[in-house]
């Protein structure tokens, strides 16, 4: 795993945009997997620059990690609303070619199987951005004693739901389960990139920065994976 420990946020969203930008430049129908949250907000908002300034996701395909459900596309929290606001109605991409797990799939085993044979059609993702959870989770793959390889229904660990229930009006709102792409599904990406910004990361990003492996936190796994490069700031970087 490479670490890039960069001075703050800007110069983190710079240097992650900088690798998914050269990918659209290289591979103009690349596939690119994507995160949401907050940390990837300033990464999305320079690819919206670059498009500003002629960079053309046209042909670009993206595969996004992980969806609450149960909760409707339309609602303003659901990461399907996220990414259309932040990113895909900024750009030129066709929205017919980004892809968000269904929150309201109706049989959720069979959706996430056809989500799986999506990656697999795509050709595999060129680059798969990810975020990482203060307690270590990748996408929702939680800490657990046993994690999922493919795409599944998990459900959500309190302190996620008390971290995510910041962008929802009460915390009972906040729904206890996703649907997210699992460690398998994410190890198919042929390029992997992790982003941790702020203090509330450095406990994530040390037992990272060990390099030992444990489902204790999942984001160790990556280990385990040859192109992976974790950019972090200062802050998150702590005094590893
Ligand atoms: C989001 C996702 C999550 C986040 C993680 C960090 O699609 O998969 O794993 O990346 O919870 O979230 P932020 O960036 O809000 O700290």
């Amino acid at each position: 795993m490479k670490i890039l420990v960069v001075e703050d946020y800007a110069a983190l969203s710079a240097a992650g945009a900088e690798i998914l930008e050269s990918t659209v430049r290289e591979k103009p129908n690349c596939v690119l997997g994507l995160a949401t949250g907050e940390t990837p907000i300033g990464l999305y908002d320079i690819l919206v620059k670059k498009y500003a300034e002629g960079l053309d996701f046209s042909k670009v395909q993206t595969v996004n990690l992980d969806e609450y459900y149960p909760l409707e596309p339309t609602n303003e929290q659901s990461y399907r609303a996220f990414m259309n606001m932040h990113l895909f109605d900024k750009i030129n991409i066709n929205k017919d070619n980004t892809n968000v797990p269904d929150g309201l799939a109706a049989d959720v085993d069979k959706f996430c199987g056809e989500y799986e044979a999506l990656i697999d059609s795509l050709g595999g993702i060129d680059v798969q951005l990810l975020g990482i959870g203060r307690n270590g989770h990748i996408g929702f793959n939680e800490p657990a004693d046993e994690l999922y390889p493919y795409t599944h229904l998990t459900a959500l660990k309190e302190d996620t739901i008390q971290a995510n229930s910041r962008f929802f009006e009460n915390e009972a709102d906040v729904p206890r389960s996703a649907i997210t792409m699992g460690m398998a599904s994410i190890f198919k990406a042929k390029r992997i990139v992790i982003l941790a910004s702020g203090a509330g990361k450095a406990n994530a990003v040390k037992t990272l920065a060990t390099g030992r492996i444990t489902t204790a936190c999942p984001a160790t796994l990556l280990h385990l994976h040859p192109d992976v490069t974790l950019i972090c700031d200062k802050a998150a970087y702590g005094n590893n």
